[in-house]
């Protein structure tokens, strides 16, 4: 599949369920703005049949390259970034993989048991990357015990495999200069911001600065019946050039780390 088509299958399954991006990018399109995206997020377990590297492996075929890698001691996360190798307007892609060794016997066995049941098939191909849930009928007190562990497991139960979050390159855009610009503008267009830690992650000195919408709350069936479930966000990234004149291309783990609580309904 070529890259465009996969970036364009994951936006059109994104948007479904957090359908506040999709009105923001359009908010900014009618206001004239140039959307590029910065990068892609992508959730997964650390299990050997779909972790970062098998994820990952799906972006080397089409052109990209591994770059940064961080830790998240306390959600025990672990996280690679990919950038293209020849077209910086292409989105970087970040990766993270629960490390399911840290947790209970509960989560480990319940997140083999995910695995096992995804066909082999959907292994191989990059339609895994937007395939979401392959383990049929959720149960509501599998997603309750989860959460009661992480909030990460939960949603990669409840949603599967699909972008997580996509984010603008604000450096793109020509009208609207900076993040706390944007910020104006999304909460004035009615939307409301992730504030934990202040609205905006990061400062000039780390080289990048974000802010992201509250995640959108989504309707999920499970066997016992429907409940509300946040899904994700939107986010905005603005990028300052490194001592050598080019723009930092990394994450900052302590700002990523912030934003992963939008979608915890623990700090809602
Ligand atoms: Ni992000």
């Amino acid at each position: 599949m070529p890259l465009e088509q996969l970036f364009d299958n994951l936006w059109t399954q994104y948007i479904v369920e957090s359908p506040d991006a999709k009105e923001i990018y359009d908010l900014f399109v009618a206001h004239g703005e140039i959307v590029v995206n910065d990068h892609i997020a992508i959730r997964t377990f650390d299990d050997a049949r779909v972790n970062i590297k098998v994820l990952g492996r799906f972006f080397e075929d089409l052109g990209y390259k591994e770059c940064g890698e961080y830790n998240f001691a306390v959600k025990k996360l672990y996280a690679k970034h990919y950038e293209h190798t020849n077209d910086e307007t292409k989105p970087k892609i970040f990766i993270s993989e629960l490390i399911t060794s840290e947790f209970s016997p509960f989560v480990q066995d319940t997140v083999k048991k995910l695995i096992d049941s995804i066909p082999r098939t959907k292994l191989n191909s990059s339609e895994l990357l937007y395939s979401g849930t392959l383990w049929g009928e959720l149960d509501y007190d599998v997603y309750q015990k989860l959460l009661s562990e992480s909030e990460y497991a939960a949603w990669l139960y409840v949603f599967g495999f699909r972008a997580n979050h996509f984010t603008v390159f604000l450096n793109y855009m020509t009208k609207l200069k900076s993040v706390e610009e944007v910020n104006k503008f999304i909460k004035a267009n009615g939307y409301k911001l992730n504030s934990s830690g202040g609205e905006i992650k990061g400062t000039t000195a780390d080289l990048l600065e974000q802010s992201s919408t509250m995640a959108n709350e989504v309707k999920v069936k499970f066997k016992q019946g429907t409940y509300s479930v946040l899904n994700s966000y939107y986010e905005f990234a603005r990028r300052y050039p490194k001592p050598d004149g080019k723009l930092y291309q990394g994450f900052v783990a302590a700002s990523a780390d912030k934003i992963f609580e939008s979608t915890d309904v623990t700090t809602k």
